[in-house]
């Protein structure tokens, strides 16, 4: 058994991108338009869109809880690993945001499977029913992981899927130096996520890093 992992350069995480699943020309013009538009331009990678995907599909998820919608893009991702039945609901603070993901949504091939709830995710997560997650993905403010993941853990049904991106903090979550406010804040959410014995999880380093857990049955 090897004890060393295989370091992930720039070159190879290149190549990992590139033969995984292709973004699709939907996608690609939401990403687009997205910039146009001067969204932030803080979409997860494609290669992670396809990630999430076929977890869910492998799963055979149906109900997702998304916080961060941004322009909808691993909305739409994540909507097409579920079935025609599945739904997708999703949080955004930033009415700008929200606009544009609904009108991209709305001429996706997935309307009609994603709700776009705005407002801040503290505020509007409390109204979801206990269980009524096969998985939650956070993407919004790092400060308010641990919050979302005391969340999380309510929504998710036994068994069901948590996942998280950004969790290397652009490098800096293991950098003792590293201050920031990011870096600091996904220390905190990565304790409580190890102090959370009902949760099993892996570190996923696909784009910014994705945490990817299972709650217990
Ligand atoms: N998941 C998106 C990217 C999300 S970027 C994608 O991959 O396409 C983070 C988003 O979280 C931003 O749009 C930001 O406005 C939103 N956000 C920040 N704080 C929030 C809060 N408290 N509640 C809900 N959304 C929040
Ligand atoms: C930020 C948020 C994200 O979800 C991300 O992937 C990158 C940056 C941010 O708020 O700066
Ligand atoms: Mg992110």
């Amino acid at each position: 058994m090897s004890k060393a992992s295989t370091p992930v350069d720039h070159a190879l995480f290149e190549f990992i991108a590139r033969t995984t699943i292709q973004e699709d020309d939907l996608l690609r013009s939401l990403r687009e338009a997205a910039a146009r538009e001067g969204l932030p331009e803080i979409h997860i990678a494609p290669e992670q869109a396809a990630f999430l995907q076929l977890i869910l599909r492998a799963a055979n998820a149906r109900t997702v809880i998304e916080v961060g919608t941004l322009g909808g893009y691993s909305a739409i991702a994540m909507a097409r690993g579920l079935p025609a039945n599945g739904r997708v609901i999703t949080h955004e603070l930033d009415p700008k945001h929200a606009a544009f993901a609904e009108q991209w949504i709305e001429r996706s091939d997935q309307r009609g499977k994603i709700e776009v709830r705005v407002g801040n995710a503290v505020q509007t997560l409390p109204s979801l029913a206990d269980g009524s997650a096969d998985a939650v993905f956070l993407d919004a403010d790092k400060p308010g992981y641990v919050t979302y993941l005391q969340h999380a853990m309510r929504l998710l049904r036994p068994g069901g899927i948590l996942l998280a991106d950004n969790v290397l903090a652009d490098g800096e979550v293991s950098d003792p130096k590293a201050t920031s406010t990011t870096a600091l804040a996904i220390r905190r959410f990565l304790a409580a996520v190890q102090a959370t014995v009902s949760l099993r999880s892996v570190i996923v380093p696909l784009g910014d890093g994705c945490l990817f857990g299972v709650k217990d049955e």
